[in-house]
Order: structure tokens, then C-alpha cells, then sequence
């Protein structure tokens, strides 16, 4: 009798834990927008080591497929596309594309911006709309694209904002206002799309060891946040139990720097 009743709860023990760990992301699909470099590989290599299949886009195909072809996993689940967000024709284009290639889309990430750095006298009207397009307007337009896909899976939607949409500083007039512009963005979408069931997240970062503005990776950045990183947080915020929400997320390197 003892021995039927210990094996019963082993039963129910080995059941609970198989639950807890299992993999809630495997097959699921990901559409990640400046995904060639920094912190869109990161969350594409993250997302594909719990088996998800990802779409990559760049500016331009070469640079997609290159960085594709330096993706680890199954060359089947990886998609390299060229779409500039700063159109909306090529962001419906490069989400359906997705779709053709992997069925359905359970997840976007609106990861693609840049940075020009300068005041307010010097900053040119060229690197404003630059600025603007690509890290506000080129969200909207990633949204915009992936709302009906969305939809279907009741998926999520990420956005990579920075802890400058929260925070301004010296020579970031452009910068700041597009990621204090993505944040509110956001949480208005949020709001938004809740009730289909698509979740919204914007995270914000602090410095990450990444290309941004022609930075080049190197052994001094040691101290920054790495892309892979920021991979963990999108894997762990796409594992929460989805009665919960992290609406915006700050996320910052634990030391300062030297
Ligand atoms: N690094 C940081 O410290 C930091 C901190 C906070 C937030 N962020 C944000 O993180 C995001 C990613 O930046 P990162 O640090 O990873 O920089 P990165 O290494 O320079 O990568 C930027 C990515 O965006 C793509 N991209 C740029 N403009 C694009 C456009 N118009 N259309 C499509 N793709 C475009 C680039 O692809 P191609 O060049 O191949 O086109 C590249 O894949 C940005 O939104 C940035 O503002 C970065």
C-alpha cells in the first residue's frame, strides 16, 4: 500500500515538472526586423536554441543571408529577408513572406534603429527623418504588418525601445524623441491589442555591446549588456505565464562603467 502510494506521487511529481519545463516555444515563429547584427541576432540566435524557426531583415538581402548563414541551428528555421521598415509595403511584404515560407507568425520583434548623435544646431534635417522613420514611423509600420498575422496566433509583439526614451541627454534631440516616442507608442498598442490576445512588451536598454553607430564590438565593452542577453530576456518574457503581462521593461549593464 505504502510503495502504491509513494509511486503515485512519483507519478504526479515527474508530471508537475515535465509541465514546468517544457519547451512552450518550440516550432513557434518569429519575425525579428534588423536582425543582421547586435541585438536582432542575439534574440534570433536565443529564439532559435529553444527551437522557434526565425525570419531575419536587413537593409539589403547580402547582409541578411550573411548573417543568416552565421546563425546556429536548423538551416530550415532560419529565413533571411531584406526589408527597410521605413516602408510599409516592404515590412507587409517581408511578414508575408514569413508566412509563406513557416505557415503562421507567433511573434514580432520591431528591433531595427539607428542613432545620430549631435545638437540641436548640427543635427541635419536628413539625420532627423532618418532617425524618426526608421526608429518610430519603422515600428509603426512593423506593427501595422504583423497585426493581422497576430491576430491568428494571438502572438506577441517587442519592441526595442532604450532607456533614451526615458532618460534625455546632450546631443540626443533626434534619438531621444524617437524612443520617447517608441515607448508611448507602445504602450498605446499595448492598451491597443490586448483584448485579441496579442501581448505587447517594449524593452529598454541601456548600453548594449552592439554595431551602434559604427561601434565595433571589442573586449572593453566587457561591462555593456551583450545582444545574447537581451536574446535571455525575450526567451524568458515569451515563457512568463500569459495571465501576465511586462507591459515595459528597463533592463541596464549591473555595473557602471570603468
Ligand atoms: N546598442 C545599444 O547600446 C542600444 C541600447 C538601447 C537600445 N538600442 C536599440 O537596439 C536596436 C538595435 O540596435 P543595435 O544596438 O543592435 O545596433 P546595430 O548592431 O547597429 O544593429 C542595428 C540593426 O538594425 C538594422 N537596421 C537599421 N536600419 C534599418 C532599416 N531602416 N530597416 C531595416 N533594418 C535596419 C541593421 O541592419 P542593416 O544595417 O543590415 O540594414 C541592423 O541589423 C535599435 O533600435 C537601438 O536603438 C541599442
Amino acid at each position: 500500500m505504502q510503495q502504491t502510494v509513494c509511486r503515485f506521487y512519483s507519478v504526479i511529481l515527474i508530471l508537475y515538472t515535465n509541465n514546468k519545463t517544457r519547451n512552450m516555444l518550440k516550432g513557434k515563429v518569429a519575425y525579428i526586423t534588423g536582425g543582421t547584427k547586435g541585438i536582432g541576432y542575439g534574440i534570433a540566435q536565443a529564439l532559435l536554441d529553444k527551437g522557434m524557426k526565425v525570419a531575419i531583415t536587413g537593409r539589403s538581402l547580402q547582409a541578411a543571408e550573411k548573417a543568416a548563414a552565421t546563425l546556429q541551428g536548423d538551416r530550415a528555421a532560419i529565413l533571411a529577408l531584406e526589408s527597410d521598415v521605413s516602408s510599409l509595403a516592404a515590412e507587409q511584404k517581408a511578414i508575408a513572406a514569413t508566412i509563406v515560407q513557416f505557415g503562421h507568425v507567433d511573434v514580432v520583434i520591431a528591433n531595427a534603429g539607428i542613432g545620430h548623435f549631435a545638437s540641436i544646431e548640427n543635427i541635419s534635417e536628413a539625420q532627423w527623418k532618418e532617425t524618426i522613420e526608421t526608429n518610430l514611423t519603422g515600428v509603426f509600420h512593423t506593427v501595422k504588418a504583423g497585426i493581422d498575422p497576430l491576430k491568428q496566433t494571438k502572438g506577441y509583439i517587442i519592441t526595442i525601445a532604450s532607456l533614451a526614451g526615458a532618460n534625455f541627454f546632450e546631443n540626443g534631440s533626434a534619438y531621444n524623441a524617437s524612443k520617447f516616442g517608441l515607448v508611448g507608442f507602445t504602450q498605446a498598442v499595448m492598451l491597443d491589442l490586448r483584448k485579441y490576445g496579442i501581448k505587447v512588451t517594449t524593452i529598454m536598454p541601456g548600453s548594449v555591446a552592439t554595431h551602434f553607430n559604427n561601434h565595433i564590438p571589442n573586449d572593453a565593452d566587457a561591462w555593456k549588456i551583450q545582444p545574447e542577453d537581451i536574446g535571455e530576456l525575450v526567451v524568458d518574457i515569451l515563457q512568463l505565464n500569459p495571465r501576465t503581462l511586462p507591459s515595459k521593461i528597463e533592463v541596464r549593464p549591473s555595473m557602471p562603467s570603468k
